[in-house]
């Protein structure tokens, strides 16, 4: 399994691009670019026109991608019943396994068993689930992904009451001492990043944002904070 907190590591900076937001006419340029960049992550969304009202891609396109990176995969399920394809999801080589807390019934049981599978677990709360819904399951989580916006679409306006929200993640996980990441997705940019940042987040999930630009590798970095904002 990947290293998801390195030792000594307080917060984390990693950047994950979605790929609902890529070229689909030209995947290998938009996986090159990809390759060489900052970023950590490939964000991959999946979504089944029942949980969300929109269909993106499923498990061709995610095949042809996996043979297309070895950086880590964290596979967005936004389906019902995503228990259903845990070896499947184990087979792309995912390293992160990502499903919503309001998709599973039994939740403990897919943790487990996505653990079984050799993955990392995330849980995804959509925008209107508290945070203390995961109050009794957050110390067997390897990452806690916040919907910053409501799943379905790209290119949305970030909810401001996220902040909130992610401080209280934040506080939730440093009394349980839960080793859980905090990671965002949802109208992500250079301007919502740093306020982000500041609230506790670890992971940022960025599509329009970064596809959308002519420099998408710059992009990253000025979100890392590697490059500074002209
Ligand atoms: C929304 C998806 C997101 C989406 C983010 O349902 O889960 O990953 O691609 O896109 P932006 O960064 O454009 O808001
Ligand atoms: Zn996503």
């Amino acid at each position: 399994m990947i290293e998801l907190r390195p030792q000594g590591a307080v917060q984390h900076n990693l950047i994950a691009p979605s790929l609902l937001a890529a070229n689909f006419g030209n995947l290998e340029k938009e996986m090159a670019w990809f390759n060489d960049s900052a970023a950590d992550w490939l964000h991959l969304d999946v979504m089944d026109g029942v949980f969300v009202p929109n269909i993106s891609f499923g498990f061709p396109v995610l095949e042809y991608v996996a043979r297309l990176t070895s950086k880590p995969l964290d596979v967005h399920l936004m389906i019902v019943q995503p228990e259903k394809f845990i070896s499947q999801v184990r087979d792309l080589g995912a390293a992160v396994m990502n499903v919503h807390q309001e998709a599973c019934l039994h939740l403990h049981r897919t943790v487990q068993q996505i653990h079984e599978a050799g993955m990392r677990a995330a849980v995804t709360l959509n925008p209107a689930t508290p945070v203390s819904t995961l109050e009794e399951i957050i110390g067997d989580l390897d990452v806690v992904m916040l919907m910053t916006v409501n799943p379905g679409f790209g290119a949305q306006k970030f909810i401001e009451h996220s902040l909130d929200k992610v401080r209280r993640l934040r506080a939730l996980i440093q009394r349980t001492g839960s080793k859980a990441l905090i990671e965002v997705d949802g109208g992500v940019n250079r301007t919502t990043a740093p306020l982000l940042r500041e609230a506790g987040v670890d992971v940022y999930v960025t599509g329009s944002a970064v596809f959308g630009s002519a420099d998408p590798a710059r992009e990253v970095d000025v979100m890392k904070g590697l490059t500074a904002i002209e």
